[in-house]
């Protein structure tokens, strides 16, 4: 019998749902590993560059703990290019930067029950400043606060190789998880966001390879030692609202 593989127009076999499930369970398995001996479950996410599948990769990494029953919160902290909000279809305006601010309280904001078990914290309006806000004593304050609330909170950041945000978070969170994608982001990339992660005394948690084709193995001695799962696509769309 011919096993049937389906292509996309450009002759690149697409994951089934199946496989996508599968892959973000690993994650989510290597993660709780990784995870283990920290009293603080939150994660940053991040890439050296754009568009490397991080918000992408928040999403359904938060979607698949809240799966095993804990309370799960993704925070939008891209808060210049934020896309949660277009991804779970809620408005953006009340969210962490309002916080921040002391506009608003977290409660104001917070859209409970996107998916199952799993609130999120929109980025909120953008503000002009958004590296000294998340390095604010009020971020420190929120994060105490949200810790005793929710079993994991997964922060969405925007590129390390752009701006220091996700470094300034870096202390307050249990590690880093970078997320790479094949065909774009560069061993040199890599090798520097890793380099800036242990310049401020960072905990990298793991490697994910987003958009990966199944036929190479690509980045394979950076990531030994550490946690790491390839995944073709993702399972919450992003529809532009
Ligand atoms: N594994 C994947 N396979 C194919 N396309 C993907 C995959 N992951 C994400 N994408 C698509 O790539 C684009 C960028 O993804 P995403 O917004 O998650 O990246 P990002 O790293 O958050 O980008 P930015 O740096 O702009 O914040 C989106 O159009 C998304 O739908
Ligand atoms: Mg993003």
């Amino acid at each position: 019998m011919t096993k049937q593989v389906k292509k996309t127009t450009v002759g690149r076999p697409i994951a089934t749902t199946f496989q996508i499930v599968e892959a973000y369970k690993a994650v989510r398995t290597n993660l709780l590993f990784a995870l283990a001996p920290h009293d603080r479950k939150i994660v940053l996410v991040s890439s050296s560059e754009p568009n490397a599948g991080k918000s992408t990769v928040s999403s359904n990494v938060a979607i698949t703990l809240a799966q095993n029953e804990a309370r799960v919160l993704l925070i939008d902290a891209d808060l210049r290019k934020p896309t949660q909000h277009r991804t779970f279809r809620v408005k953006k305006h009340n969210g962490l930067s309002r916080i921040l601010s002391k506009e608003l309280t977290f409660e104001d904001c917070v859209c409970r029950d996107v998916a199952l078990n799993t609130d999120l914290l929109p980025s909120g309006s953008l503000p002009p400043n958004p590296s000294e806000l998340l390095g604010s004593a009020q971020m420190v304050a929120l994060l105490e606060k949200l810790s005793a609330e929710y079993d994991y909170i997964l922060i969405d950041t925007p590129p390390l190789a752009v701006v220091s945000d996700a470094l300034v978070l870096c202390e307050k969170a249990a590690g880093i998880m970078l997320v790479t994608r094949q065909g774009q982001t560069t061993y040199d990339e890599l090798r520097n966001s890793i380099e800036a992660i242990k310049n401020v005394n960072g905990n990298l948690l793991g490697v994910v390879i987003s958009d990966v084709n199944d036929s190479s193995r690509p980045y394979r001695r950076y990531v030994r030692g550490k946690y790491y799962k390839s995944y073709n696509y993702s399972y919450s769309q992003s529809p532009e609202l």
